[in-house]
């Protein structure tokens, strides 16, 4: 648990890397991941669709989780191509991210989308993990809280709980480049989160849990998990890669 009894989530985002060949990735966390770390960490694994099924059957019986990288907001309707929340569960996904910057830049993703597929992630009962994040622009002209809050403002639909809901912070400039923010820079966002949370949907702002994501790897991981208001990480790259998925997983399970 962390200080304020949220239980830390690690997920990973394979973002559209992975042919049947890498369910051995996902095979080695299950086998190598501590045991009892999976009593104090959610895991998470979100492969592209197209893996899901394999995934969710390499993890059978294990409490790590396999989640969706993307949704259309409909349950279902002539949208070529698309995939809803519904047919995700239904393969055994739990979870789904939601408005990544990668789709809010290369297809356009609006926060009122990303607050239609928040609502879909609920309505299927996948938990939704909301992305947001500045660019280097707008932490240059320092502009970054104002843009997370709005765009949690917007995305994060009534209502939300612990239970359906998860922010990841990930700014667009840290993502892929090793590049991070300072301790003190993501403290900041984050309380800055938690307290926008709770002008949104009151007292449960509490039992949300706000990842940060963005070039974290295991040699940084200890650090981030320290700092306020972390409660996990989003990973991208180095979770491609099962000994730093796990050694980044260990880094939150003190
Ligand atoms: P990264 O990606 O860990 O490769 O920086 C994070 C993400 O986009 O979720």
């Amino acid at each position: 648990m962390t200080m304020a009894g949220r239980r830390p989530l690690v997920a990973g985002n394979w973002k559209m890397n992975g042919l049947r060949s890498s369910i051995g990735v996902v095979e080695t966390v299950r086998k190598d991941l501590p045991k009892d770390l999976l009593d104090r960490v959610d895991v998470l694994i979100c492969p592209p669709s197209t893996l899901i099924s394999s995934c969710v059957a390499a993890v059978y019986g294990s409490p790590i989780a396999i989640g969706g990288q993307n949704l259309h907001a409909k349950p279902s309707g002539a949208f070529t191509g698309s995939i809803s929340a519904e047919m995700l569960a239904d393969l055994g996904a739990k979870y789904v991210i939601v408005g990544h910057s990668e789709r809010r830049a290369y297809h356009h993703e609006t926060d009122d989308g990303v607050h239609a597929k928040a609502l879909g992630a609920r309505r299927a009962g996948l938990c939704g993990i909301i992305c947001v994040g500045e660019t280097k622009e707008e932490r240059e002209e320092g502009r970054t809280l104002d843009i997370v809050r709005a765009q949690l403002a917007i995305g994060v639909p009534k209502g939300a709980t612990g239970a359906d809901t998860v922010i990841a912070y990930e700014p667009v400039w840290a993502i892929g480049t090793g590049l991070t923010p300072t301790p003190a820079d993501i403290a900041e966002v984050h309380a800055s989160l938690r307290e926008m949370l709770g002008q949104l949907i009151g007292p449960e702002a509490a039992k949300v849990r706000i990842l940060y994501g963005g070039s974290v790897k295991p040699g940084n991981a200890r650090d981030l998990m320290a700092v306020d208001n972390v409660d996990g990480a989003l990973v991208g790259g180095a979770s491609l890669v099962a000994e730093d998925f796990i050694g980044i997983a260990n880094a939150y399970a003190r």
